[in-house]
């Protein structure tokens, strides 16, 4: 019995570790190393027959352009065949065998996703001369979550458009799909809305550490071409228009639809008793729709708390709460997000809010939460026992303006407790429960980057990376299959890619390599 384990062991062990030695990540639900590889001129251009997905073989040349930029090499056709039998949305098997590349997939986001599989393989191939060696196997992959997504909050600082072209490479090169763009908040209005144009001009000015700085947005071209950009990368963008709170921008710009003011809250809510604000919101969600093809908008409904008390004085919340018997503020803020809610599903679109919104008994069907107070666990077994689709997102540790480090001076904690990669990794199975994360409800994870102390491209690239590389994988891999030392090995080549395109990263198995870039410090996070 010993002899024959330790006869399996001698012959399934090097190919075990041949395996992990492919420089994938989020690494694959299943890997099986084929006898012959394939040698591939370093120049060779990729193509299908399945004309439908040149976009994404389009994709693969131009990530792989830096081996030979302008050489138009030998061709090399990668079969694509989608098969609806094939598993989950997003799965793939990709072979490599006989000289054969394959890919089969039951959707395009499966066609892509063994697209970047081949990518990250042939970043990783061993070279010889003017050819690179790809390995002989079959890949067999799905995802654990469907969601998996990143936010970033572009109100707080303005970043632009190459600076979000660039998160979305790093996304789809880690085969996350949902970018989620935190839009609008007190500090700006970055979307232009042709109907009232004050939003961005007055609205756009201005950011956390500057508030006379010149207007920053994006033109609705601008968006179209983002949202192409991010499409032809396997990624929905999902826009988010903050409200009835964090609405300070479009307030300065148009005073009249503001709920009033509190001490350290100026103008932080709409005013949900007034019949125009309504009117005002509906038009700009149009607009929204317009620009943003998918089919979901997310209208906040976080921290209405921190403005609701400037809704004492106002005569028209007062009249509301009249009509219609409120005795609560509360309920004027819940009669708001229905309402909303009700416009943005009238437009066709699935509502997304944070999780205040459970309290507010939406209609489950067609409303998905981004659960984010971690502190608050029974606000997630309510949104699920509601009926509500969920994706996790908790503070801890999915929000990347937290340091990584003990020693880090910038970013938020939470008391002593900071986000490490590797919390991130082990994410969501580290935090929930069992009958949580596989609930069948919990579609996915994300992760959140807020930019109060962001300034610099530089430190966002120090908060992105390497996380985002860990985020792949608490949204991808399978618990059974994780594992820190094999992914730290996988990680530190992955750091040579970084190195290559220039990203300022954080480096945790060297962590003098780069100077934590401090734009602004932060108080320590205050329990709320
Ligand atoms: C949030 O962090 N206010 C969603």
């Amino acid at each position: 019995m010993k002899r024959a384990f330790l006869i399996f062991l001698v012959i399934t062990l090097p190919v075990f570790l041949y395996a992990q030695d492919l420089n994938l990540i989020p690494y694959p639900q299943q890997v099986k190393l084929l006898k012959y590889n394939l040698p591939l001129a370093k120049h060779c251009r990729f193509y299908t027959n399945n004309n439908r997905f040149n976009y994404a073989v389009d994709y693969l040349n131009e990530e792989l352009a830096f081996q030979d930029k302008h050489a138009k090499g030998p061709l090399q056709k990668i079969l694509i065949n989608r098969d609806t039998t094939r598993g989950i949305s997003g799965a793939y098997t990709l072979s490599i065998s006989g000289g054969v590349i394959s890919i089969q997939a039951p959707d395009s986001a499966g066609v892509f996703n063994g697209i970047v599989t081949l990518l990250q393989l042939c970043r990783s191939a061993k070279t010889e001369g003017a050819k690179i060696i790809l390995p002989g196997v079959t890949i067999t992959d799905q995802p654990r979550y469907q969601w998996r997504g990143f936010m970033l909050d572009e109100s707080r600082h303005f970043f632009g458009k190459e600076v979000v072209k660039k998160i979305l490479k790093g996304m789809a090169f880690y085969k996350l799909n949902r970018f989620h763009w935190h839009l609008t908040d007190a500090q700006g209005w970055r979307l232009d809305v042709k109907k009232y144009p004050l939003l961005t001009t007055t609205g756009g000015i201005g950011n956390f550490t500057d508030s006379l700085v010149s207007a920053k947005y994006y033109t609705q071209d601008d968006i179209k071409e983002i949202v192409n950009f991010a499409k032809q990368r396997n990624i929905e963008i999902v826009p988010e228009i903050d409200m009835p709170g964090h609405a300070t921008a479009a307030n300065h710009a148009y005073p009249i639809y503001s709920g009033g003011t509190t001490p350290g809250f100026e103008n932080f809510t709409f005013n949900p008793g007034k019949e125009i604000t309504y009117s005002f919101i509906s038009d700009i969600l149009k607009e929204v729709k317009g620009v943003f093809p998918g089919n979901m908008i997310h209208i906040g409904g976080d921290e209405v708390t921190l403005g609701i008390k400037g809704w004492e004085n106002n005569p028209d919340v007062k009249k509301l709460m009249n009509e219609r018997g409120f005795t609560d503020y509360k309920q004027a803020e819940f009669y708001f997000l229905k309402g909303i809610a009700d416009t943005v599903q009238k437009l066709n679109c699935t509502v997304m809010c944070w999780d205040e919104a459970v309290a507010a008994g939406l209609p489950t069907n067609r409303v998905m939460i981004n659960w984010w107070r971690q502190d608050k666990p029974t606000v997630l077994t309510e949104a699920l026992r509601d009926g509500y689709k969920v994706i996790l997102c908790p503070r801890l540790p999915m929000y990347f303006d937290f340091v990584q480090d003990s020693t880090h001076r910038s970013g938020r904690k939470w008391g002593k407790l900071y986000n490490s990669y590797t919390n991130v990794y082990h994410f969501p199975e580290n935090s929930l429960s069992d009958t949580i994360y596989s609930h069948g409800n919990v579609i996915g994870v994300q992760a959140n980057l807020w930019t109060e102390t962001v300034v610099s491209e530089k430190r966002l690239d120090y908060l992105l990376f390497p996380r985002l590389a860990a985020l792949a994988e608490s949204g991808w891999t399978n618990i059974s299959m994780k594992d820190d030392r094999l992914f730290n090995e996988r990680l530190r080549m992955h750091l040579n890619y970084y190195i290559k395109a220039g990203i300022y990263y954080y480096d945790p198995f060297n962590p003098g390599y780069h100077k934590e870039p401090v734009d602004k410090k932060s108080k320590q996070e205050i329990q709320d």
